[in-house]
């Protein structure tokens, strides 16, 4: 199975010989072959028959959110819940040399990303008296470094049996005529095979097993980049449980698209089922269009925020399923050994594709799901490049403003300027508060302006 873009050839030792057979064996060459046969090698699959229609999505305040909060806090008390990281990416965009989760995100304790989501973890097993299990998915690439950086860090003061570190699959990079490129003599281009690629990964890890062992019945899903996250957030887990449209398979959260170029995937409905269509694919023309109001008409941005069944998960990436996820490709530029020049060479234009799963395509086997809308500021500050928009200096931002709309929704007073910017840096621990109505009102703080404040 499988062709190389270089004749094989016996310049490799032994060694070397078996690093490469050992690389050959951890890819399925069957799976290669078929997306780079025929069809596989042709573009993303769009299918022209279907326009999509925008999603509808449950407002987050509605009547029922507290009934929601109840039902959600008890499955998080009888320890049904389990934290998911998806950590493989390789965060070319931001720069930072090293994994992302160890990137320091917070305003002025400077906590990196892992470090904000083991504490609210914490907090949240502290509140309930329960154990809520943590599980990242790393990469080949990072896993060493991730593992280190958690070990270094003494595991954020969690045991170490309830944090899972488990390496997701990678997929080579193959030219135009589907042949796999080598980035060396004996070294495949690999990379990782898309934040989809965790399903599978989750069963071959054998983490599925651990949270059926562990009680676990559903998982909270959510992406290294955002220190604003909820990690487990009860109104959330209490719809995906309990609402008559949830089959409680899969459901997710969204933002109001800010305006019609933000760089997020869009929930649609497309043949009565609810999918997400990523920002590059989504014809610019509905991404544009406009109800009555004013408003987008697909409004619905995706903040790559899911509960997932255990059973779901489980079915899906049973043995023998037939219900696998569609491999989205990408034109990259992809170093590539060339034989004759006897070195690695870096592409000036795109030479190579790339295989990605993404995990929100699983939503196309979940019977009803939800779509619940969240706050931007509330929920979604990512960090994803050096400057500009999404980067450490617009996530700080965002961190402050949260903070600082806990304090006044909690009766306490922020200095804001004249254009209402928090003249402050407020950082909340989750010690301290999860959420807002945490917070106690005679214990807030006096801010002044200009003032650094950690509580
Ligand atoms: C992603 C979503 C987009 C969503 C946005 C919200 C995709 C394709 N796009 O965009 O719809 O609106 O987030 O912030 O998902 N990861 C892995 N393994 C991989 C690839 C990625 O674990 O092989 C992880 C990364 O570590 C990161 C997350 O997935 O936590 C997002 O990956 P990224 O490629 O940065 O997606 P975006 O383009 O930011």
């Amino acid at each position: 199975h499988g062709t190389f873009n270089n004749p094989f050839h016996d310049s490799l030792d032994d060694v070397r010989l078996e690093a490469f057979l050992d690389e050959l064996a951890s890819i399925d060459l069957e799976e290669i072959d078929r997306l780079t046969s025929e069809v596989g090698m042709a573009e993303n699959h769009t299918d022209d028959a279907a326009v999509p229609q925008p999603a509808p999505y449950i407002p987050r305040d509605g009547a029922e959110a507290e009934s929601f909060r109840a039902a959600g806090e008890e499955i998080i008390a009888r320890g049904g819940v389990a934290a998911f990281t998806v950590a493989g990416g390789q965060g070319t965009r931001l720069g930072w040399q090293g994994p992302k989760g160890t990137f320091p995100a917070t305003p002025i304790a400077g906590k990196p990303l892992f470090r904000v989501f083991a504490e609210q973890i914490t907090a949240m097993e502290q509140r309930h008296g329960v154990g809520i299990p943590w599980y990242v998915m790393t990469s080949p690439l990072n896993d060493a470094d991730t593992r280190a950086f958690f070990e270094d860090n003494q595991w954020f003061g969690k045991s170490p049996t309830e944090v899972t570190l488990f390496p997701q699959g990678v997929m080579p990079a193959v030219d135009a005529d589907g042949r796999m490129l080598l980035e060396a003599p004996g070294r495949l281009a690999l990379s990782p095979d898309g934040h989809g690629g965790s399903l599978r990964a989750l069963r071959r890890s054998g983490s599925i097993e651990d949270m059926r062992n562990r009680g676990v019945e559903v998982i909270s899903y959510f992406q290294v980049d955002n220190p604003n996250v909820h990690v487990i957030d009860p109104v959330f887990i209490g719809l995906h449980a309990r609402h008559a449209d949830s089959s409680g398979e899969m459901s997710s959260k969204m933002v109001p698209k800010c305006d019609a170029a933000e760089k997020v995937g869009v929930f649609c409905r497309v043949d009565g089922r609810v999918c997400v269509i990523e920002y590059s694919d989504l014809d610019p023309a509905l991404a544009a269009a406009t109800d009555a109001d004013g408003r987008l008409k697909y409004l619905s941005g995706s903040i790559a925020l899911h509960m997932l069944g255990l059973d779901f998960i489980d079915q899906l990436t049973a043995p023998g399923s037939d219900r696998s996820l569609p491999f989205h490709r990408a034109h990259k530029k992809v170093p590539f050994w060339d034989e004759a020049a006897g070195a690695t060479i870096q592409p000036e234009e795109p030479n190579g594709t790339k295989f990605e799963m993404f995990v929100f395509d699983a939503l196309d086997f979940a019977e009803r799901s939800i779509v619940l809308e969240t706050d931007r500021v509330e929920e979604f500050a990512p960090i994803k490049n050096a400057d500009g928009t999404d980067s450490p200096q617009t996530s700080r931002d965002l961190q402050v403003e949260r903070a600082a709309r806990w304090i006044e929704a909690a009766g306490g007073s922020v200095p804001r300027n004249a254009d209402g910017v928090v003249d402050a840096t407020i950082e909340i621990q989750a010690a301290t508060a999860l959420e807002a109505v945490d917070l106690d009102r005679d214990a807030l703080p006096t801010i002044t302006s200009g003032e650094s404040i950690l509580f």
